[in-house]
């Protein structure tokens, strides 16, 4: 072997070596990029969880839930444009934009209390991985069973909300039933009764040939006044066995307006100056004649409150969540310790005959019935305020 062959064998396993040594390089970057590319699937998938999760934390509406995380979805798969996912819940479907069902899909159901509810699936639009056995990722089965255990979660937590709310408005009820539901109940059929003759002899006597003007005229209030009072024990007894509130759309000033207009003249005998300071356009959608029933209570006791006269102040505001009135008198006040009691069944300052201590009670079923609210504050000797905040309709 001469110098140069020596010379070219050396040559030749430097380039082996270093074939290899890039062989190597190659790999360890093949793995480097296989490495990176993992970190980068990772992070969409907890992005994505992440999304999901933040969802249902601020959406308390079902349907508006599940279409954002539907949308979210394909967002956390590798293949992202090529991703289409649907979720079934009850009789509703959600889809992702471009929806196309394929036949590569991957899904996992939706459980509330262990009792399957829907389904969420992932498709593949085109053929993408369609030739192995499962085209999608471990990583991607678990994202997905992440994300349907959220959804079951949040429809859980909402279902629990729900039965929350009509438990304690059973619990309301219930107890409004065994306060003043059975014994009002019982009393305004007794008065039902007497009432019912009361009007019959007065409808009599308005036939009673020669009757005086003045008579007739007094016998024509009678039964007016007797009319009005069966409606008021019509209510009572309606309202003891919860009826279904009746709503409607109602202008708020008319509605008072409506309700104390056979007050008015009552007013006037007594030296009671009424007020109104009305904001327009104030539309509830109220049951009119339970409304109609607070506003009568509140506007009584307020007249009661005056026996020496004074102010009654009706106004009405909104803001951008209630309908707000108020019924101000200048009367003699609630003493501070009467306060907290004032909306307790059978609770009255007032002598046997003119107090049976239940207005503010119905006002207090009804408003809440109304999911409103009711506050009371008074000056004793100086006067009282009843603000009533009704929930205004989102449009
Ligand atoms: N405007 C008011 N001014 C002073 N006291 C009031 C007023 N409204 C209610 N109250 C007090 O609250 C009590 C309960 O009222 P309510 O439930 O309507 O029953 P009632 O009028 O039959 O007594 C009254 O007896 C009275 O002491
Ligand atoms: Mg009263």
């Amino acid at each position: 072997m001469n110098a140069l062959d020596i010379q070219l064998e050396k040559q030749e396993q430097l380039i082996k070596k270093l074939k290899k040594r890039n062989n190597e390089l190659q790999r360890f970057y093949d793995e480097y990029k296989r490495v990176c590319r993992n970190e980068e699937e990772r992070i969409k998938e907890l992005n994505c969880l992440y999304q999901v999760a933040q969802c249902v934390v601020v959406e308390n509406d079902i349907d508006i839930a599940l279409d954002r995380i539907v949308r979210i979805v394909p967002h956390g798969w590798q293949f992202t444009t090529q991703t289409c996912a649907r979720i079934t819940f009850k009789n509703k479907i959600y889809l992702s934009p471009d929806f196309f069902e394929s036949r590569i899909c991957q899904s996992e159901n939706i459980y509330i209390e262990s009792r399957i509810m829907g389904a969420i699936h992932v498709f593949y639009k085109t053929e993408v991985g369609a030739e192995s056995n499962n085209p999608f990722l471990i990583e991607e089965r678990n994202l997905l069973k992440g994300i349907a255990n959220i959804i079951s979660f949040y429809l859980e937590k909402l279902r629990d909300n729900e039965n929350r709310k009509i438990i304690q408005q059973q619990l309301l009820h219930a107890d409004r039933l065994a306060t003043i539901g059975q014994l009002a109940a019982g009393v305004a059929h007794e008065l039902n009764e007497p009432l019912g003759n009361i009007l019959g002899l007065a409808q009599l006597s308005l036939k009673l040939p020669g009757l005086p003007i003045q008579a007739e005229k007094d016998l024509g209030k009678i039964e007016d006044c007797v009319i009005y009072s069966r409606e008021i024990i019509k209510k009572l007894m309606e309202f003891s066995r919860q009826s279904q509130l009746r709503k409607e759309k109602i202008d708020l000033n008319e509605l008072i307006e409506n309700s104390i207009t056979f007050l008015e003249a009552r007013c006037i005998k007594e030296g009671i100056k009424i007020v109104k300071e009305y904001t327009g356009n104030i539309t509830v959608t109220v049951d009119r004649h339970q409304i109609k029933q607070v506003i009568t209570n509140l506007t009584i006791n307020a007249i009661q409150a005056m026996k020496n006269g004074g102010k009654l102040l009706f106004t009405t505001r909104k803001n951008s969540k209630n309908a707000i009135f108020c019924v101000e008198d200048t009367g003699i006040g609630i003493a501070s310790e009467n306060i907290s009691k004032t909306f307790m069944p059978f609770f009255t300052t007032k002598d046997v005959g003119e107090g049976t201590g239940l207005g503010l009670s119905v006002v207090y079923g009804i408003i809440k019935n109304h999911n409103g609210d009711i506050k009371v504050s008074s000056d004793p000797g100086k006067g009282t305020t009843f603000e009533v905040c009704l929930p205004l309709e989102k449009n």
